[in-house]
């Protein structure tokens, strides 16, 4: 049974310039773990609450000092000499210790940071890599590996708002990692030169390292990477598929939804019908947050509707937490996850998330944030868990390319195929 010694952490930088959390975990044995965790910008209403010190003169009021100390002082305090059985027993003692349902006293960032570094001193305690220790606490044997969707076109909060709609992505169909990203490199750049002619865009990128034009609207964006890909020698809707993330909790008011950035706004039915409408023209494998984190009443209809077209993904709707999945399955909201770990906070509420999606039938996408690190643990939980895709960002960017790096590793050291999804057309 692991036995925490000590307890540490550091306020570092992510890939925004920002402040967040780097814990470290030593074991008793002598095994250590450290990680750094991420941080939104379209973040959902229901996510857990990370911590910022509020103080303006400091990082504009983002510093995470207050969230350190907790790991270094209450938290460090509380666990260190405890010995745990397993990840939910320490996650369950984490959760206790803050004592609040949005993990505000402590800091969902202080908490994951420290659940996390725990998970990977359990791994080199165990003497396997992460992502077998993680597949083990899930029951799981693993014999794939996630499939690369590939941030191309970026809009919305990681963008400066130049489009209302946050990303297209690419989503290559070859059955192995290796040639999914050569695939994405190539239809990258053949993007960044048509935008080039087309818009007279440099490419500068996004905060997820897309691309970032000054499309006229989101056919526009769509059209252009139809366009990529052919123009990069392969067949859209067989080589490669897209994926959106509307992320349209972003640009709803009121009920409404302003996706044209010359201006007007449409009702949810005429969302959820404008979204059938790319389905009908473009090669969509997946939406994701095509409607309001709030809009549950629409979800629905968007969800029976796209069925056996493209996944309904639920982002800010679901919030990697089990009772809005629970909700969303209930009244089949949505049928697949978007599971972003400091959503919720601990490793162990992730894995009830991830359980619920699986059980429900749901594909389940693993999502890296906007604010990244060059931290790479991402990759070995997608491939531990099982996940359908891996969305990281782009094929630029270091902090991205450390989680493609990372399965590139794992795909030389198992020899696992890329699951099966999306089915061919
Ligand atoms: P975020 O964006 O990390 O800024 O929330 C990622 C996403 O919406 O999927
Ligand atoms: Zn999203």
């Amino acid at each position: 049974m692991p036995t925490i010694a000590h307890l540490s952490a550091l306020e570092i930088l992510d890939s925004r310039g920002r402040p967040t959390v780097r814990a470290t975990c030593e074991l008793a044995g002598g095994a250590i773990g450290t990680v750094s965790v991420p941080s939104g910008a379209s973040t959902g209403r229901a996510e857990a609450v990370e911590l910022r010190d509020g103080d303006p003169a400091r990082y504009g009021g983002l510093g995470c000092r207050r969230a350190v100390g907790h790991v270094a002082g209450p938290i460090h305090a509380a666990l260190a000499g405890k010995s745990f059985a397993d990840q939910a027993a320490l996650d369950g003692a984490l959760v206790i210790l803050d004592g609040t349902p949005d993990k505000s006293r402590l800091g969902a960032n202080a908490l994951l940071a420290v659940s996390l570094a725990f998970a990977r001193a359990v791994a080199a305690e165990r003497g396997v890599p992460l992502y077998r220790s993680l597949a083990n606490d899930a029951g799981r044997e693993p014999e794939a590996l996630p499939r690369p969707t590939i941030n191309l076109f970026s809009g919305g909060k990681h963008a400066g708002g130049q489009m209302p709609i946050q990303d297209v992505l690419i989503v290559p169909t070859a059955p192995t990692v290796d040639e999914c990203l050569a695939t994405a490199y190539a239809v990258y750049q053949a993007a960044a030169a048509g935008t080039a002619e087309r818009y007279g865009a440099r490419a500068l990128v996004a905060d997820e390292g897309g691309l970032a034009p000054p499309f006229p609207d989101a056919a526009a964006m769509l059209d252009e990477a139809v366009a990529a890909i052919d123009a990069a020698g392969f067949a859209p809707g067989r080589d490669a598929v897209l994926a959106v993330d509307v992320a349209a909790s972003h640009f709803s008011v009121d009920g409404r939804y302003a996706l044209d950035p010359a201006g007007g706004s449409l009702t949810g039915e005429e969302m959820v019908e404008t979204l059938l409408g790319w389905l009908d023209r473009y090669p969509i494998a997946s939406i994701e947050d095509g409607l309001a984190e709030d809009d549950w009443a629409t979800w629905p209809t968007l969800r029976r509707r796209a069925e056996g077209r493209a996944l309904i993904l639920g982002d800010d709707l679901l919030a990697t937490n089990p009772a809005r999945i629970r909700r969303a399955v209930e009244i089949g909201a949505a049928d697949a996850l978007l599971l972003k770990p400091n959503q919720i906070g601990t490793l162990t509420e992730a894995a009830v998330a991830r359980a619920l999606a699986v059980a429900a039938g749901w594909r389940t996408v693993v999502s890296a944030r906007s604010g990244e690190t060059e931290d790479d643990w991402l990759a070995d939980l997608a491939v531990g868990w099982g996940g359908d895709g891996l969305k990281v960002g782009s094929i630029t960017r270091s902090e991205r390319l450390a989680k493609w790096n990372r399965l590139l590793a794992i795909e030389a050291e198992t020899g696992w195929p890329v699951v099966g999804w999306p089915e061919p057309r």
